[in-house]
């Protein structure tokens, strides 16, 4: 079993100011974790520092300014971390642009796409690439934790930039994995969290949404199953949908159908079809509770 919240330990969360990675701050600080936290939005940095401090204290916790899209900035917000708390157990990689989209489509700015990769894939390696090497000379088991997206497995229409970045996401955690599982004695696993529709920055809960501290407690106990993938249910949309939707997608490859074929209008019949059976060999969460 791999703990993520362990007391005593160093969690290091990006885009920690507001929604899944503030819930997930928080939870560190109940558990009794030293806590480092980035983002880009001053004002809620303040407002969650100036809370996170109130239950850690102020020697526990390091809370800074910092773009995860500069490498310099990362590194430096690394050595630091080390120094006054010590490697991460926890590093979560979550900050992300242009969560709700861009202005979207093909055709969308350079500067656009640029951001977008800069801090939502760039972002994760940056801060692989700042802690890992810390993590590994500590030797401690270790947990890392890259935010994907359902949007980077399925893809749907809309915002191709945003897709295409957490698309990348995906293939680098699993690359990320698989390094870490093949070296000797080395207890640091990557994960690859992928939220359903969450509550989050300034929106208002509707239903149908997770609030952020769901997607935290699932994450944590998908960890402790050892589970790569932490792909989240909502009210909306169990597992069972998801893993069909997952696999309607990767038949598109082995069918040779059209790209996005559930959007193609030749194929809404035979997806909707789809979408009433069962997929054989699966086991969703809902049934295993
Ligand atoms: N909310 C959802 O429904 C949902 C669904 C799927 C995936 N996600 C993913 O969850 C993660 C967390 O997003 P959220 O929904 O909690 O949104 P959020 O807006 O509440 O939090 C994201 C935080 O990241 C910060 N951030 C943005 N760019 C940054 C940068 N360059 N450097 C440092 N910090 C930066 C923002 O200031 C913000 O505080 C993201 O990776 C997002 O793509 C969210």
């Amino acid at each position: 079993m791999t703990e993520s919240f362990t007391s005593g330990g160093v969690a290091v969360i990006t885009g920690g100011a507001s929604g899944i990675g503030r819930a997930a701050a928080r939870r560190a600080a109940a558990a009794g974790m030293k806590i480092a936290l980035v983002d880009v939005n001053a004002a809620k940095l303040a407002s969650i520092g100036a809370e996170l401090q109130g239950v850690v204290g102020a020697d526990n916790l390091v809370v800074e300014r910092v773009d995860v899209a500069d490498p310099a900035a990362m590194n430096g917000f690394a050595r630091q971390v080390e120094q006054r708390l010590g490697s991460p157990t926890l590093l979560m990689n979550n900050a992300a642009a242009f969560v709700s989209g861009g202005p979207g489509g093909i055709l969308d700015s350079n500067d656009n796409w640029q951001r977008v990769f800069a801090v939502n894939v760039l972002g994760p390696v940056n801060g692989v690439q700042a802690f890992l090497p810390g993590m590994l000379a500590a030797g401690k088991p270790a947990v890392i934790i890259n935010t994907g997206s359902k949007q980077g497995l399925t893809n749907p229409p809309g915002n191709p930039a945003y897709n295409t970045s957490k698309a990348a996401v995906n293939a680098y955690t699993q690359n990320l994995a698989r390094d870490l599982r093949e070296r000797d004695g080395c207890a640091i696993s990557a994960h690859l969290l992928i939220p359903g529709w969450t509550t989050t920055g300034d929106a208002t809960h509707r239903a149908g949404a997770w609030l952020p501290e769901q997607v935290v407690d699932y994450m944590e106990a998908a960890i402790a199953a050892d589970r790569f993938f932490i792909l989240c249910p909502d009210e909306e949309t169990p597992n069972e949908i998801d893993h069909k939707r997952i696999f309607w997608s990767a038949m598109d490859i082995i069918e040779n159908r059209p790209a996005l074929s559930r959007w193609h209008p030749d194929y809404k019949e035979a997806f909707a079809a789809f979408m009433e059976q069962d997929l054989p060999g699966t086991q969703h969460d809902e049934e295993k509770k």
